[in-house]
Formats: structure tokens, C-alpha cells, sequence
């Protein structure tokens, strides 16, 4: 199983060193766990448990493009991982899905694994809008990227009502929108990312399309963490 954390813009530095002591302690029995911090602290990463990732990447390479973060750049730091297309970027960065399709074919370039986030929102879910809008997200961000170059990549299923909200949506609504993906994209690894925490994993756990989750909230609480893990392992 796939559990990454999304740090987001949480963590000074100091806090960071606490929380990495904590991180270390974490033990799992088959899962493989990747930190993706806030930039400054990639460069602190000194866990042996974890594997790196980054929560971003520049659609550029190495160059004159001030305040970005290149592939190369984050290869030279063993980035393994990189989270692309959160739509906490989308909506306040208005990062597009051909942005998108840049920065995974950066990563690629460098054995990077893109880790793409599609979801929508509570209005395209409202009008039966989630096939058509995730279908739309996938075609841009993979175009003319070969069948072997798809299936390197993860999808982050993130319903964007459910981020931070403490809503989950239902098994049926998960299995028909990670069923949607996996026939899009044969082979690739399928996460959920959503208030998912210690207490719905349980429930969550019910789907058999889950190939991890993408972790936000909990990822800043280890002790949680751990039992999260321990039940979605068992
Ligand atoms: P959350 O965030 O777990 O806090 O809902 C998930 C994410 O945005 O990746």
C-alpha cells in the first residue's frame, strides 16, 4: 500500500525537526510511506523509513525562472515522488491541466513518480458531473505520453469537497470513480486523499480499488498516523 503525506504549508523549521523524530518512529508492515514536506525542508529529509517526495515542480527546467522548483533539481535532492495538480494549486494558482501535462512529462524525464490529484467539486458532483470532469483532467495532463509512460504514474482520487472538510464519500462513489481512472489508465496505482483519517479508515478500507491514500491533516499527527496505518493494514 501507498501512504503519502502532504505536509502542505504547515511546519517551521524547528517544528519540522520534532516532527521528523516522530516520523522515524513510525513502523508499517507493508506499506510503503512518502513524505512530501514544504520545499525548504526537502533538503532536511533524513529518514530511512520514508521515501521523499515534493509537493510541486516547476513546468521548466533548470533555468532563468525565478522561485521555481525544477525536476533536475529535485532529482539532485532523491525526490522519488512529486505530488502535481492539487487543487488547492489549481484553484489558487490557477495551475491548468496543460501545466499539469508539462510538469509530469519533467518528472518522468528525471524517474520521478508523478502522483496526479483529480477531483471535483461539490457542484460537478451535484450535477453528475465527476466522470466527465476527472475524464477531461486525465486526458490533458497524460497527452502524448506513451501506454508505458501512463502507467508509471499514481492518481490521487481528491474529491475537493471532501479536503479538509471531514466529509468521505461513499465505497460506490470511490469504486466508480477509481474503476473510471484504471480504465483510463491501465496499470496505474490508485490512491484516495480526502479527511481520510484513523477513525473512517475502517470504512474506507471496504474498497478494493484503493492502492493508498493521500494524507493531508493527518499527516501532522504521527501518534494518529500510526494507527491509521496499523488499521489500514490489518
Ligand atoms: P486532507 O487533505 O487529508 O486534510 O483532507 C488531503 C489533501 O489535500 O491531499
Amino acid at each position: 500500500m501507498i501512504i503519502a503525506l502532504n505536509n502542505k504549508c504547515n511546519l517551521l523549521k524547528d517544528e519540522f525537526i520534532s516532527y521528523q523524530l516522530e516520523l522515524a518512529k513510525l513502523t508499517s508492515q507493508k506499506s510503503n510511506i512518502i513524505l512530501c514536506p514544504s520545499t525548504p525542508y526537502i533538503s532536511m529529509f533524513n529518514l530511512e523509513n520514508i521515501e521523499l517526495g515534493s509537493q510541486n515542480v516547476s513546468k521548466n527546467d533548470i533555468g532563468a525562472h525565478t522561485g521555481e522548483v525544477s525536476a533536475s533539481q529535485l532529482a539532485s535532492l532523491n525526490v522519488k515522488y512529486c505530488i502535481i495538480g492539487h487543487s488547492e494549486r489549481r484553484q489558487e494558482l490557477y495551475e491548468t491541466s496543460d501545466d499539469i501535462n508539462l510538469k509530469i512529462k519533467n518528472l518522468l524525464e528525471k524517474n520521478i513518480t508523478p502522483i496526479l490529484c483529480v477531483g471535483e467539486t461539490k457542484q460537478e458532483k451535484d450535477n453528475a458531473k465527476t466522470t466527465s470532469k476527472i475524464s477531461k483532467q486525465i486526458e490533458i495532463a497524460t497527452k502524448d505520453l506513451t501506454q508505458d509512460e501512463k502507467s508509471k504514474i499514481i492518481i490521487a482520487y481528491e474529491p475537493i469537497w471532501s479536503i479538509g472538510t471531514g466529509l468521505i464519500p461513499t465505497i460506490e462513489e470511490i469504486d466508480t470513480t477509481l474503476s473510471l481512472i484504471k480504465e483510463l489508465l491501465p496499470g496505474v496505482k490508485t490512491l484516495y486523499g480526502g479527511s481520510a483519517n484513523e477513525e473512517n479508515i475502517e470504512y474506507l478500507k471496504k474498497s478494493e480499488l484503493i492502492d493508498g491514500y493521500l494524507l493531508g491533516g493527518l499527516s501532522l499527527k504521527p501518534a494518529k498516523l500510526q494507527i491509521f496505518i496499523n488499521k489500514a493494514e490489518n
